[in-house]
C-alpha cells in the first residue's frame, strides 16, 4: 500500500511540468499562421519586405549599434574579404561616401587603438541588423531616456513601468 501510494506521488510529480508548460504555450505569441492541424497545407505568410530607404534610424541609446539602412543581400564576411568594410574602412570612405566604423572598431580588448578593424569587430552583422517591415508578433514597452527624464523621476514618469 505504502509502496502503490509512493508510485501514485511520483506519476502526479512527473505531470506537474506537463501541466505546467500547458499553461505557458497558452501565453505564447499568437502567430497568424498557427497552430494547424500538421496535415494541413497552409500557405506561407509572406516575408517582410526589407527596409532599404538609405535613412539613419534614431538610436534609442547612445551605445547603440545603429540599424542599417541598406540592402546587404549576398554581402560576404568571411576570411577573406569583408564586403561592408570596401565601403565603412577608413580608408574607402571617400569613394563610398558610407560613414567610416567609429574608432571602438579599432580597439582591442585592452582599449589599444589598432591600426585596422579589431578582429572584434570584423563580423559586422553579429551587432548590425537591417529591419523589415514586419509586424512585431511581441509587445515591447521600452521607454527612450529623454522620455524617462521628461516624466520626471525614474520609473516615475507616466509612461514608465507601472
Ligand atoms: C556599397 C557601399 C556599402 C557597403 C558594401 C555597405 N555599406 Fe553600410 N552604408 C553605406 C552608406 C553610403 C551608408 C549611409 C546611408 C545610406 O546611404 O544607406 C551606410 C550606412 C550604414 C549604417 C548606418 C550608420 C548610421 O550611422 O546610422 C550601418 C550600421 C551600416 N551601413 C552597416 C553596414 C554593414 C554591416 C555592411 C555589410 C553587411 C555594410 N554597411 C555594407 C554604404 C555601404
Ligand atoms: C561588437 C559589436 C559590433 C561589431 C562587430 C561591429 N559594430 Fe559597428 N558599431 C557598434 C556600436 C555599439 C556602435 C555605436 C557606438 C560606437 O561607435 O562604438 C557602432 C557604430 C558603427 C557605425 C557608426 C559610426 C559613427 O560614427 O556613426 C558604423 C558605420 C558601423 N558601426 C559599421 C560597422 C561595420 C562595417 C562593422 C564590421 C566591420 C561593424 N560596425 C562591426 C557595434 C559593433
Amino acid at each position: 500500500m505504502k509502496i502503490r501510494l509512493t508510485f501514485g506521488a511520483l506519476a502526479l510529480a512527473a505531470a506537474i511540468p506537463v501541466l505546467a508548460s500547458g499553461v505557458f504555450a497558452a501565453d505564447a505569441p499568437k502567430v497568424p499562421s498557427g497552430p494547424h492541424p500538421i496535415t494541413q497545407d497552409i500557405p506561407a505568410e509572406p516575408m517582410g519586405r526589407e527596409v532599404t530607404d538609405d535613412i539613419k534610424k534614431v538610436r534609442n541609446y547612445a551605445d547603440q549599434p545603429p540599424l542599417i539602412p541598406h540592402a546587404i543581400r549576398d554581402y560576404q564576411i568571411d576570411l577573406n574579404i569583408n564586403k561592408c568594410l570596401t565601403c565603412h574602412d577608413r580608408k574607402n570612405t571617400e569613394g563610398s561616401q558610407a560613414p567610416m566604423i567609429s574608432v571602438t572598431h579599432f580597439q582591442d580588448r585592452d582599449g589599444q587603438t589598432l591600426g585596422t578593424v579589431s578582429p572584434r569587430r570584423y563580423f559586422c552583422i553579429q551587432c548590425h541588423v537591417p529591419q523589415t517591415d514586419a509586424k512585431p508578433i511581441v509587445g515591447n514597452s521600452f521607454v527612450d531616456i529623454d522620455k524617462v527624464l521628461g516624466n520626471g523621476a525614474l520609473g516615475g514618469g507616466k509612461e514608465g513601468a507601472k
